[in-house]
């Protein structure tokens, strides 16, 4: 079995000096498809399923499901991570599910609309580091609200995301408060606010630096450089997939996301693990719609599933290749989680924090 923790692939991303996508995934197909693509390119995974995932799939079939994948593909070592984990509940139940990795999400409050105070961040999400590396797991937090620098919003379309306005000191991470947060929290990796949001609309044209703020990823590199960065809200919206959807009777308004270039030029600058779900959904929906209008008449589901699964496939292969993932699973061996567990308990996986600042 070739299961492995967020922090092991990401100590190896930054090694190396790639990214991995992290895809969300909801059932089986989805699944085959990333699999498939990491496969055909030796790319090591990320599979991440959000509260949402975990309610519309159930935890034992979810659960089940991504443990039969990482069976299929014994030779690609596969993280199974929470994504956006509102409490200790949400994040222990996934531990307990087989999940290597789980985001502690204290940016927002447990509601998953009302900003967190700082405070409330650090204790929440030291609380459940503490109780993930007892066990080995992998922990994400997040500091800094995701939202739109164009019209200070959140993103509603995915039912979580700040209702009302917030301001730039809230959407942009703050780099002198990142090293603090790291050096108290102790996470693995650390998801960063700059302007991305969840979802198809991101920005109503194409971002420059002041709706994409990638120069707030380079600031905080430049003081945690040994800290693994996470951009969520990382989709690129290709025009192409509006296209599809829309030639087959969508009605998406021209939209724009994240240029895959941007993610190259972050993954330069300390970040190793990129959040993907938009993308992946505009893959499989605009096939939907594409063979529901050619044939009228189909209603055998594979029929529609199949050419989505390739769409979803050809999308994770250009995102492995791009983000230098592809190549690597085979270079991996995947630490088991007691062992990992021991490293924590040894302080050799401490935020190195203090040692930089001395060098
Ligand atoms: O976190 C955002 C992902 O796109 C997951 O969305 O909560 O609709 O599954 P979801
Ligand atoms: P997108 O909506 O841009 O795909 O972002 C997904 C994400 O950040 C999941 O946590
Ligand atoms: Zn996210």
């Amino acid at each position: 079995m070739a299961k492995i923790t967020l922090r092991q692939l990401l100590d190896e991303a930054a090694e190396a000096g790639f990214g991995v996508p992290a895809f969300n995934i909801n059932n089986m197909e989805q699944g085959l498809a990333i699999l498939e693509a990491a496969d055909r390119c030796d790319a090591p995974v990320i599979l991440q399923a959000s509260r949402g995932a975990r309610t519309y799939a159930r935890d034992i079939m979810l659960s089940k499901m991504m443990d039969a994948l990482v069976e299929m593909y014994p030779h690609i070592p596969v993280c199974i991570h929470q994504d956006h984990g509102n409490n200790e509940e949400t994040c222990l139940t996934a531990i307990r599910h087989g999940f290597t990795s789980v985001m502690m999400d204290g940016s927002l409050e447990a509601d998953m609309k009302t900003p967190a105070s700082y405070d409330y961040n650090v204790v929440i999400t030291e609380r459940v580091t503490r109780m993930a590396h007892w066990v080995g797991a992998s922990v994400e937090g997040e500091l800094g609200v995701l939202g739109s620098l164009e019209t200070g919003a959140g993103e509603a379309e995915d039912g979580h995301g700040f209702e009302g306005q917030l301001g730039h000191d809230q959407l942009l991470t703050d780099p002198d408060q990142a090293v603090d947060f790291v050096s108290r929290t102790r996470v693995d990796a650390l998801a960063i606010a700059m302007g991305t949001s969840h979802g198809a609309y991101k920005f109503s044209r194409r971002p420059d630096g002041d709706i994409l703020a990638m120069n707030v990823i380079e600031a905080i590199h430049e003081k945690l450089p040994s800290t693994h960065l996470v951009m969520h809200g990382s989709s690129s919206v290709p025009q192409e997939l509006q296209d599809v959807f829309n030639r087959y009777g969508g009605d998406m308004p021209q939209t724009w996301g994240v240029p895959v270039e941007e993610i190259e030029r972050g993954i330069r600058h300390g970040v190793r693990k990129v959040n993907i779900d938009t993308d992946c959904r505009m893959a499989m929906t605009g096939q939907f719609r594409r063979v529901a209008m050619e044939n009228p008449r189909e209603f055998d589901p594979r029929k529609f599933m199949k050419p989505a699964m390739d769409a979803l496939r050809d999308l994770c292969l250009d995102r492995y290749e791009r983000f230098g993932t592809a190549g690597r699973a085979s270079r991996i061996r995947p630490v088991p989680l007691d062992d990992m567990a021991e490293r924590y308990r040894r302080g050799e996986l401490d935020p190195r924090i203090e040692m930089r600042r001395a060098a």
